[in-house]
């Protein structure tokens, strides 16, 4: 097949990567793709949010498959133009994309389906919404409605901070657009995990389970990052729990979604709290409440659960798109694996680019996907806060973790930092 990948990271990396080892030999395309992508496929000189120019290239050269990584082209309706066209694309249009695009729309679908989250109510009014903060109890998470990079959602642990994000949104106007409504919401207590759900419209397949780790810092410690690190399969998610997860909040969110006309095709990744037997039950009496929807694959889950896929890639996501995905579309190998970001000093801050990365040679059980990496003058160089994904895989998450910590060892690059404890949680258990 002739396949476009939307997007630049370490995501894009790994589906590209994943899509080169099917059976198949499919031509690969990446838009804009970085210097891992470019041993693969060829790179477009198109940015993933052109979505004009995604378009434009897509009607010229006609590929069988558009795979669409990030969200921001998704909400701007890169998959309804491409449909338009013609051009089969995996990824949900734009009013789907509102699942992620849109944290009161996501409260909305999710209770009109029933499905168990944390108690929110939205204000616009930062008087009214400070008013309401007594309801909550503490701590008390506030959430700007729209995108904003990962950053608009604060975990209060005092009213003065729930007061100070409330302001710094509604009325510092921090988040622009995005912040002209704000979430108050319960705070559900437990261990997060990723579970990303290929839906076609009207059936899901769920991917293996993830955990990734989006503090800074070794101890779930220092300011939130698009992730650290990830594991999978997360042991907090039991295979008792995954029929229920699909049952009770994949497919109600895809019917409620088909009931208002959009037909959701693509990953519906739920990000899920699991609360212990014992631990604070949230409001909504279930154990797994949904924290947040995205609607694209998680950065850095994919560089550890799209190893862990066996089949044909290709066809599993073409299915997807088309409307006739089946159980059978997936398989999945026994390997653990565990992803570990090498980030630039000063990310989530600020921090320098082109800076010389040595040690990118293969090494037996590990893979290195590029999140932030280009290629200049024949050198590899940094070009952004998470600069490589290393992914290692073994038998067990021990072997698993080794690997990926061997291989990012032989890695270098002025100003690297990554986190140490990737997966303490599992092996906390
Ligand atoms: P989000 O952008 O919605 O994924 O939120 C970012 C992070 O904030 C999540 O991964 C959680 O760690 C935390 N968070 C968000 N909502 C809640 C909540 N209701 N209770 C506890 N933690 C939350
Ligand atoms: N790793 C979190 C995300 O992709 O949103």
């Amino acid at each position: 097949m002739k396949i476009l990948v939307v997007g630049s990271g370490g995501r894009e990396h790994a589906i590209a990567w994943r899509l080169s080892k099917d059976a198949d030999r499919h031509e690969l395309y990446c838009a804009p793709g970085n210097a891992g992508t470019l041993a693969i496929a060829e790179n477009l000189p198109i940015g993933a949010e052109d979505v004009e120019g995604v378009v434009g290239w897509a009607e010229t050269n006609r590929p069988d498959l558009v795979v669409v990584g990030p969200e921001a082209p998704l909400v701007k309706g890169l998959v309804d133009k491409l449909e338009e066209k013609g051009i089969l694309a995996f990824g949900p249009v734009a009013a789907g994309a509102r699942m992620e695009g849109s944290k009161r729309f996501a409260k909305e679908v999710m209770e009109k389906a029933g499905v168990p989250t944390g108690k929110a109510e939205v204000y616009a009014d930062a008087v009214q919404a400070k008013a309401a903060l007594g309801k909550f109890g503490l701590p008390v998470v506030i959430k700007a409605d729209g995108l904003a990079a990962g950053k608009g959602v604060v975990v209060a642990e005092t009213r003065e901070q729930a007061e100070a994000a409330i302001d710094e949104m509604l009325v510092g106007n921090k988040f622009g657009s995005a912040g002209a409504e704000v979430l108050i919401e319960e705070f559900l207590d437990g261990e997060e995990c990723s579970i990303l759900a290929m839906v076609d419209g009207e059936n899901a397949v769920l991917l293996p389970s993830s955990q990734d780790h989006k503090r800074v810092f070794d101890g779930d410690r220092g300011p939130n990052t698009g992730g650290m690190g990830a594991y999978s399969p997360a042991p907090v998610v039991t295979e008792a729990m995954l029929p229920a997860i699909k049952e009770q909040i994949i497919l109600p969110v895809v019917r409620e979604l088909k009931s208002r006309g959009i037909v959701y095709r693509g990953i519906l990744y739920a990000g899920l709290m699991i609360t212990p037997e014992g631990g604070k039950r949230a409001l909504s009496g279930s154990l797994v409440n949904v924290v947040e929807f995205n609607a694209r694959f998680g950065d850095p889950e994919t560089e550890a659960v799209l190893p862990r896929i066996g089949g044909d890639f290709a066809t599993l996501l073409k299915h997807t798109a088309q409307g006739c995905l089946k159980d059978g579309d997936l398989t999945v190998k026994d390997e653990v694996a565990a992803t570990v970001i090498l980030a630039s000093g000063g990310y989530p801050g600020s921090y320098a680019k082109g800076k010389e990365i040595t040690g990118l040679e293969g090494r037996d059980g590990a893979i290195v996907f590029h999140c932030g990496t280009k290629l200049v003058d024949g050198k590899t160089v940094t070009s952004g806060g998470r600069v490589l994904s290393v992914t290692g895989l073994g038998a067990t998450l021990r072997t698993a973790v080794d690997n990926a910590y061997a291989k990012a060892g032989e890695i270098a690059f002025e100003g690297m930092f990554y986190r140490k404890d990737i997966a303490h949680r599992a092996f906390g258990r």
